[in-house]
């Protein structure tokens, strides 16, 4: 296993810094998931740690060894693409072997690990298939066999699910889940998905235009968003936003005094102009919760399990999740509740607010009970 820094990473395309300058350390068997809209730079950076495009400056360190001059072939590590890439005149079993022969691995070594990774990757009915008669997700685990039969060091992969129907990405989202129990290594994981990054990442990276927004455990990202960005990006249904304004120790909304701010937030200033954002489940309906208001319904879908609400409220639109089946008409009054450690707030910046401790979801760990 190893653990990879990137020190003061940066490139640039003309004069374009599409990684302006990016510091980062992978621990050691880490699932780690950089995640960002498309274009923020998350294949340019996995292509320069697998060593497929150079840096402009900076250096990247595989453990102790610096690995920014070493070619791609012997840095010890493994990409699965989006595209399978699998050449299509071979067998399954000549695709798995064919970068290892390529180095002059013994054949017997080459069955060996072959075996081993069909078993792992349940291929073994199909290695004498040509990829035209696997399904998606078969072909994409033998884009991964391909990675495991070279024992790389690490794993990168870049959005190797995007070519998958919904279904089956949910399957292979918990073999690649599975697959990190096994084998340990540190895997790289790339996704514009945020509920991918959830669900698989030790520790996710939230890139924006090139730059961290935030990193940390996926609970810590979601109760404790560090900006906007994060808080917006990361959540399905998205959090809520409104503008709101502090005066007088109030939170006002179009310039109604709407809620008071209790000494939770001791840092905002008279006058300030913050984001208030609150999550749809967080939202209650007819309830006694610190703070109520009322709505109208604009529409209601029905998930089966779940109802979210559209309301308005004032210009806005609001969501709320409610775990009950539910079903109102279009303009009908109701009120919505919420407790006050459930809300964040976001300055001018969008920079988040830091709130005092109390029994707040919105604290780190407080769900994994660290
Ligand atoms: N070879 C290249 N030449 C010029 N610009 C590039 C090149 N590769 C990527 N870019 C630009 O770099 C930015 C980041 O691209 P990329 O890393 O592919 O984003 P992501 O993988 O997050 O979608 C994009 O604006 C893209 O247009
Ligand atoms: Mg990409």
């Amino acid at each position: 296993m190893s653990g990879l820094t990137l020190k003061n990473v940066k490139k640039y395309y003309d004069k374009t810094a599409v990684i302006p300058d990016l510091s980062l350390e992978i621990h050691s068997g880490e699932f780690l998931v950089l995640v960002g809209p498309s274009g923020c730079g998350k294949s340019t950076l996995l292509r320069m740690i697998a060593g497929l495009d150079s840096l402009s400056a900076g250096s990247i360190h595989i453990e102790e060894t610096d690995v920014t001059e070493l070619a791609a072939g012997k840095r010890g590590l493994s990409m699965v693409f989006q595209s399978y890439a699998l050449y299509p005149h071979m067998t399954v079993r000549q695709n798995l072997a064919f970068g290892l022969k390529n180095i002059r691995t013994p054949p017997d070594e080459i069955a060996r690990r072959i075996s081993e990774a069909a078993l792992i990757l349940r291929l073994d009915e199909m290695l004498d298939r040509l990829p035209q008669n696997l399904s998606g997700g078969q072909r994409q685990r033998v884009a991964i066999g391909r990675s495991i039969v070279q024992q790389p060091k690490v794993f990168l992969f870049d959005e190797p699910l995007s070519n998958l129907d919904a279904a089956l990405r949910v399957q292979m989202r918990q073999e690649i889940s599975q697959l990190h129990a096994r084998l340990k290594n540190t895997m790289i994981y790339v996704t514009h998905d945020q509920v991918e990054a959830m669900t698989l990442a030790d520790r996710i990276v939230v890139l924006n235009q090139g730059r961290i927004e935030q990193i940390g455990r996926p609970v810590e990202l979601y109760n404790s968003p560090a900006s906007l960005f994060v808080a917006n990006f990361i959540g399905t249904p998205k959090i809520n936003i409104i503008p709101a304004q502090v005066n007088g120790r109030q939170l006002c909304i179009n310039g109604q005094p709407m809620f008071p701010l209790g000494d939770k937030f001791p840092v905002v200033h008279e006058g300030q102009m913050v984001s208030l954002a609150i999550r749809p489940e967080l939202l209650r309906l007819n309830e006694v919760t610190d703070h109520q208001f009322g709505v109208f319904v604009d529409f209601t879908e029905l998930q089966g399990d779940s109802t979210l609400v559209y309301a308005r409220f004032g210009e806005h639109i609001l969501k709320m999740k409610s775990s009950k089946q539910l079903s109102f008409a279009k303009d009908t009054p109701i009120n919505f509740g919420f407790n006050a450690e459930s809300i964040l707030l976001f300055n001018e910046a969008g920079k988040c607010i830091p709130a005092t401790a109390c029994d707040g979801i919105n604290q780190p760990g407080l769900l994994m009970g660290q």
